[in-house]
């Protein structure tokens, strides 16, 4: 496998520096080029980045020298040390769409964690154990864009990927509808307990635009691909409400689910445990072994044992059980910034690397 020049579109953030974490080792990836706005341009990656690292692991040795480039600025000079770019950036969304085509007309690939193009026809929004068969739309959105190699990927949200996993191997007995209630941590919102200071004791609930994505997301990521376009499906019913919790990563979600031909709890849990996706078939480096991992204890999951369950890519599940009012209810976990933000991205960049989209 050669090795791949990449850009980290919004590095000094709370996402892009997980996305630098995880590439510093990366045996396919190599990071070539860093952007960010023009607040940080031209400083190195630990001058732009000062006391906003988040992590207890410092700043791999490989950046200290690397010097933050203007994403818009300099998008040429990009353009010319990279394969492809990761982009996470916090910018009003009808810059990203414009920023993310432009380096998409560039010739860029971008592996995108913003919701701007979450809901472009022919943009496939992907979980890559659940939808990869989406990816089908890119010759048309490269027609669309008139460009050979550049297109835009992304990622869903990141409260989906506590649910929607679990849910997905289910789809076969029916899945009427769906409650869920996430209770999310505030790396999702770029936060730590130092900068958000106002959730220690306390649980706030709204996080504004969560419900709706993560009520209408999944519909796309279960739609039909239709003449070069996603056709969201129209079922599942499902409804949300999401809530700031006192944690630092993890997303919990309590799920409530109707099915039209009601499973046994052993289906379920045989559905869990025999389901792989793509990634796991293709063996991509960042696939977990087991994507959905079920605990049988009656305290399980919890968010600090257990989302680093395969190095965070792995989501986990526990307290399936009948219900009084739907069929079944259930817990399920899954690591916000890692595979519901840059570990999902750099999982989706492998399965378009291995299906032949970088080349
Ligand atoms: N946190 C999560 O768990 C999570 C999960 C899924 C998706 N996302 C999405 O990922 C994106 C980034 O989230 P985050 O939590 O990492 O945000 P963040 O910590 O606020 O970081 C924002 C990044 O955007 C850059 N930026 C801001 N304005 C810019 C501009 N005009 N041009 C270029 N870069 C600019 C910042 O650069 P400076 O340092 O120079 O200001 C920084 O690198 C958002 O769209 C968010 O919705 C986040």
């Amino acid at each position: 496998m050669k090795t791949y020049n990449v850009g980290v579109i919004g590095a000094t953030g709370m996402v892009g520096q997980r996305f630098m974490l995880l590439l510093a080792n990366h045996p396919w990836f190599r990071v070539s080029a860093l952007a960010a706005s023009a607040r940080s341009a031209g400083k190195t990656y630990p001058q732009a980045v000062g006391d906003k690292w988040s992590f207890e692991t410092p700043i791999p040795e490989v950046y200290k020298d690397m010097v933050v480039l203007d994403a818009e600025a300099d998008m040429d000079e990009i353009a010319k040390k990279v394969d492809f770019v990761f982009c996470a950036v916090n910018m009003d969304k009808a810059k990203i769409r414009a920023l993310e085509e432009a380096y998409a007309k560039k010739e860029i690939p971008v592996v995108s964690n913003n919701s701007a193009h979450r809901f472009t026809a022919d943009v496939p929004m992907i979980i890559p154990e659940v939808n990869a068969e989406h990816l089908q739309v890119i010759p048309a959105q490269r027609k669309r864009l008139q460009t050979k190699r550049g297109f835009i990927a992304v990622k869903s949200n990141c409260s989906l990927q506590s649910y929607v996993p679990l849910l997905h191997p289910l789809k076969g007995f029916g899945i009427k509808e769906a409650t869920v209630c996430t209770y999310q941590a505030i790396s999702g919102a770029g936060k730590t307990f130092k900068t958000m200071p106002e959730i220690l004791d306390n649980v706030i609930p709204y996080i504004g635009g969560e419900e709706e994505k993560s009520e209408k997301e999944p519909l796309k990521i279960w739609g039909q691909v239709q003449n070069g376009e996603i056709v969201s499906a129209s079922d599942p019913v499902i409804t949300a409400q999401c809530l700031r919790v006192p944690v630092s990563d993890g997303h919990t979600a309590a799920v409530f689910v109707r099915f039209e031909n009601k499973p046994t709890k052993e289906e379920i849990l045989d559905a869990w445990k025999n389901f792989q996706g793509e990634p796991q078939t293709l063996g991509l480096p960042s696939a977990p072994a087991q994507f959905l991992t079920y605990f049988e204890e009656d305290n399980r999951p919890q968010a600090k044992l257990d989302r680093m369950q395969y190095g965070g890519m792995g989501v986990t599940a526990g307290r399936l059980r009948e219900d009084s009012l739907f069929d079944y209810k259930f817990i399920g976990l899954s690591h916000n910034t890692l595979r519901g933000a840059a570990g999902g991205a750099v999982l989706l960049a492998e399965l378009l690397t291995a299906k032949g989209y970088m080349d």
